[in-house]
């Protein structure tokens, strides 16, 4: 195979440069991946108002285009669960390998589509639905599949954490401080996902899912946001020598039975100013990952953006065409050990 023919879905911030990378870059991409990586069509919901397009690539029919024989693989940057779900799964069931970057739908459908995938034999690799530009899925699949993850936690909201790093530095509140990143541009129109903590807690899924090799979807977390934190809070938390962080926690809990389970939460925390998470400040997102022979792992960079997003995007699509050119596969993630989550909170 010499090109994988790619179906764009969504040409906003991250797909625009998704776009602008694999045109720009098409030859190094190539010799990278061993095959062209082509645009077969970008599917948008108004052709007409991307003139900076190549026309005759736009369509408005999304169905169409996933199920197209000349496609290979479907690209959704288009996010939310429906209709999203019916389309990727039609992707997949008609034998197209998928990257995504929907948090919201890999967390609580992840079932359904890594069964599709399965299925059909192809490809679903979603990089850029946790932490942004930081590889963390693929380390969390591929490169500790021989470890015992017992525990990762971090800070995997930019949104939150601009917002809080903020309110640190000027003592100012929260309604002033959310207003100053919209005005920004760091907080969207609609910034609830984000201060409510539902982000975090897609986030907090797919990560517990990964790294514990069982099913945990946004409802088995128990989720705080940053609403309720006051001026005093982080004045107060200073005066401790501590600052406030929104964090994910996955743990590998065991009762009193010895019974292991899972337990995943996000809710703001008071940190010691000595422990690093406490210096990632801003849009920036950081992870720690506990495991029994790895020992603790860091990983660290921007969560969010457009270009950082297209990093985790185009790394995902060179490792399906890598695998379309050698007729293997990535990893599997259907056969899962029963491992038990924990009802909501019973943390
Ligand atoms: N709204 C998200 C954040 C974008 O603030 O981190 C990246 O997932």
């Amino acid at each position: 195979k010499d090109t994988v023919r790619v179906a764009l879905l969504g040409c906003g911030t991250v797909g625009g440069e998704v776009a602008r990378l694999l045109t720009e870059q098409a030859g190094e991409l190539a010799a990278r991946a061993g095959a062209r990586l082509e645009i077969a069509g970008i599917a948008v919901r108004r052709p007409d108002k991307h003139p900076e397009l190549p026309q005759e690539l736009l369509t408005a029919d999304v169905t169409g285009l996933v199920t197209r024989d000349d496609v290979d693989v479907v690209v959704e940057l288009v996010g939310g669960i429906e209709p999203v779900r019916g389309w990727l799964l039609d992707a997949l069931k008609a034998g197209k390998s998928v990257v995504t970057a929907n948090k919201a739908l890999l967390a609580d459908h992840s079932a359904e589509l890594f069964e599709a995938a399965d299925a059909s034999g192809v490809d679903l690799y979603f990089e850029a639905a946790v932490a942004g530009a930081i590889p963390l899925l693929r380390p969390l699949r591929e490169s500790l599949a021989g470890d015992r993850i017992t525990r990762v936690m971090g800070i995997v909201n930019g949104t939150t954490n601009f917002i809080l790093s903020a309110m640190d530095a000027t003592g100012a509140g929260y309604a002033e401080t959310l207003d100053e990143a919209s005005r920004l541009g760091y907080a969207e129109a609609d910034p609830t996902a984000d201060v409510d903590g539902y982000d975090a807690a897609s986030k907090a899924a797919i990560l517990a899912s990964l790294a514990f090799h069982t099913r945990v979807t946004a409802a088995d977390v128990h989720r705080e946001g940053i609403a309720d934190v006051t001026a005093s809070d982080i004045a107060a938390a200073r005066s401790l020598g501590r600052t406030v962080k929104l964090l994910c926690i996955c743990e590998r809990v065991t009762d009193e039975d010895g019974v292991e389970s899972v337990a995943v939460r996000v809710h703001p925390v008071m940190i010691p100013l000595s422990h690093q998470l406490s210096g990632v400040n801003g849009a920036f997102n950081a992870v720690y990952v506990e495991a029994d022979a790895a020992g603790e792992l860091m990983f660290y960079g921007q969560g969010a953006g457009g270009a950082p997003t297209a990093s985790a995007v185009l790394g995902d699509l060179v490792a399906v065409a890598r695998n379309l050119v050698l007729g293997g596969r990535g990893p599997r993630e259907s056969a899962h050990a029963a491992l038990p989550v924990r009802p909501m909170g019973q943390t």
